[in-house]
């Protein structure tokens, strides 16, 4: 085998299907160019689409009901939203030191917006995230419970390093179900973040977990290192739909 042929081979084997597809023809274009010059082009691309397709991976992953961004977030709309506290959200520091953020209020007022959008930052910043509702979360584990892989689950989940739970309140959940929630709370503890949502108050837990103490204990836990972002206002879905009836209003 010439060089030619080892070259190729190699680039296959070591998965730099970018360059191997390449090489020929820019080795070609750029006859009298210093070698580092190639190198670096060659081996820039192949990095390049590596990336956006391990970034494309991990959002495929992420189970993200909508992709937006934080540029997507109109917080003139939103004004009891410290726009600080969200700024140095986006830092991501929370997740290098294994802090939770939970963003409360009634629905429409961005908390999965704002859940989304520290889950892309997370992931363009190369950490998976994952999403997942409250109920679908408490659902998967009570089936992992029944089948004796529970544990199988959680330490699958502990693969990410943030996690969003969302929607936390929409369905009060039975004594079972909230043993298996605090299990999941525990087990990221200290170890790795989570974005809670919810509609229901702190004091509203209770009912939520049907239980004063589990709440107690799932809420100690949660709040130690956390931030918490408290959204008053209206609804943007309100507003989208005012919108357009003044539109309307306006072309009758
Ligand atoms: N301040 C905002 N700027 C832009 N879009 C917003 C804003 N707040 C909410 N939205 C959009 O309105 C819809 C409802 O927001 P969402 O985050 O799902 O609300 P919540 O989770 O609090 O019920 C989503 O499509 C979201 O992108
Ligand atoms: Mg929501």
């Amino acid at each position: 085998m010439g060089p030619y042929e080892r070259v190729h081979e190699c680039l296959l084997k070591l998965g730099m299907a970018t360059m191997e597809s390449t090489i020929d023809s820019y080795l070609e274009a750029s006859k009298n160019r210093p070698v580092m010059e190639i190198l670096d082009h060659l081996l820039s691309e192949e990095l390049k689409h590596k990336t956006s397709k391990k970034t494309e991976n991990m959002l495929n992953w992420s189970g993200f009901p909508f992709r937006k961004t934080i540029d997507d977030f109109d917080f003139s709309f939103q004004p009891s939203i410290d726009r600080m506290v969200i700024d140095e959200l986006m830092t991501l520091r929370f997740i290098h030191n294994t802090e939770n953020v939970v963003f409360l209020g009634p629905p429409g007022v961005g908390k999965t917006h704002l859940s989304i959008a520290l889950g892309m930052r997370s992931i363009m910043s190369d950490i998976p995230a994952y999403y997942i509702s409250a109920v679908k979360l408490v659902q998967t584990l009570k089936k992992d419970y029944d089948l004796k892989r529970l544990e199988y689950r959680i330490k699958t989940y502990s693969r990410f390093k943030l996690m969003i739970v969302d929607e936390i309140g929409y369905l009060p959940l039975t004594r079972e179900e909230s043993n298996l929630f605090f299990q999941f709370v525990s087990s990221r503890y200290e170890r790795k973040s989570t974005i809670y949502t919810s509609n229901k108050s702190f004091s509203e837990w209770g009912e939520v977990l049907g239980d004063q103490v589990m709440a107690a204990a799932v809420l100690d836990r949660i709040l130690h290192h956390c931030t918490v972002v408290n959204i008053k206002g209206e609804s943007y879905r309100i507003k989208d739909r005012k919108r357009n009836s003044f539109q309307k209003d306006k072309r009758e």
